[in-house]
């Protein structure tokens, strides 16, 4: 989704990357946006996060899916007609994998249809999965969710059922996870079901221990976002200048992670032909993990134009995965 080109310095900022960093660094407070976190290297650095004890989001949702699995293919499976089990951000496909499993030994009619915006990923799960489950039909989509489902809408006219696991939608700002789940409601049909995950509100120490991990990772996952400006858009900065920050609001369930300033300095970004100056102290906002609990779940499907059928917890009650269907007065 390309935007228009504009023009700073004389310099033409033609790619988003650009753009956006332009922007976020120019405003007061400064930020930078989470998704350019995941470029090779933030992929690599997120897949040891995920399999970190202290981020407790992967095994609790994996739990989940592994004890609630046959409860789920009942709900998918509606007298046992086909159905399209499509997921955005597929990635490397490990904890779909637990239902896949289960749904083909229980030979249920379905397709898996895995979105993600790195065709490369796409590749790597398409040749895993063939491997693993001969006769499994997988048809990939590449590329930005929304255009990708506007072209399997048109391609395959099953019943869908969407997964968007993991709690990526915390990663949203509210007014933005409302708009991505309107867009998303749009493209779905009455008899369409979303598994959405959701990581709940809890003792913040367990939410900062997942957000600030001994082993360093997530520190290097935050401070890759200014590597990747240096690879991409000749920025001078000098990693070993900033620290990761992360800190939680029980009262919002806003955890949100920073990058703060070490010293005074000046940082010149070649691509965007401007420096930029730091004072000690002074933070880049770079990402919000959305804590949940009930109540701002249904708030959100309600908002979106979607109504709660189930709500699966882990044991810990640490996570849950919930079922949506559009609801009938359609509000988008
Ligand atoms: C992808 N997303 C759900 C992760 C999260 O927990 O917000 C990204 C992440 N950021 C730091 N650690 C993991």
């Amino acid at each position: 989704m390309g935007q228009q080109p504009f023009v700073k310095n004389n310099i033409e900022i033609a790619s988003d990357f650009a753009r956006d960093t332009f922007q976020g660094l120019s405003a007061v407070p400064k930020y930078l946006k989470s998704k350019y976190f995941y470029d090779s290297e933030g992929d690599k650095l997120f897949q040891k996060i995920m399999a970190l004890n202290e981020y407790y989001l992967t095994d609790c949702e994996s739990e989940i899916l592994n004890h609630q699995k046959d409860e789920l293919m009942n709900f998918f499976r509606d007298s046992n007609t086909p159905f399209l089990l499509t997921e955005l951000g597929a990635g490397d496909g490990q904890k779909t994998e637990i239902l896949l499993h289960h749904f083909f030994n229980e030979s249920v009619h379905f397709q898996y249809l895995p979105i993600d915006i790195s065709s490369n990923v796409l590749n790597l799960l398409e040749s895993k999965l063939s491997a693993d489950f001969p006769g499994l039909k997988v048809k990939t989509y590449a590329g930005d969710y929304f255009q990708a489902l506007d072209r399997l809408n048109k391609e395959e006219n099953g019943r869908k059922v969407l997964l968007f696991l993991g709690s990526t939608i915390g990663n949203f700002e509210h007014r933005e996870a409302v708009k991505f789940l309107q867009s998303l409601n749009k493209r779905m049909d009455d008899h369409d079901q979303l598994i959405i995950g959701f990581d709940l509100k809890k003792d913040p120490n367990v939410i900062l221990r997942a957000y600030n991990d001994p082993s360093g990772f997530t520190a290097k996952f935050n401070l890759n976002l200014l590597h990747r400006i240096n690879r991409e858009l000749e920025g001078e900065f000098v990693t070993d200048n900033f620290y990761h920050q992360p800190t939680y609001d029980p009262s919002t369930g806003e955890a949100k992670s920073f990058l703060v300033s070490k010293i005074d300095q000046n940082v010149h970004i070649g691509k965007l032909n401007t420096t930029f100056g730091f004072k000690r102290g002074e933070s880049i906002f770079t990402e919000i993990s959305q804590k949940y609990d009930e109540v701002m779940i249904h708030n959100l499907a309600e908002k979106s134009g979607f109504q709660v059928k189930q709500i699966f917890y882990d044991s810990k009650k640490y996570f849950v995965d919930s079922l949506w269907q559009k609801s009938k007065k359609s509000i988008v």
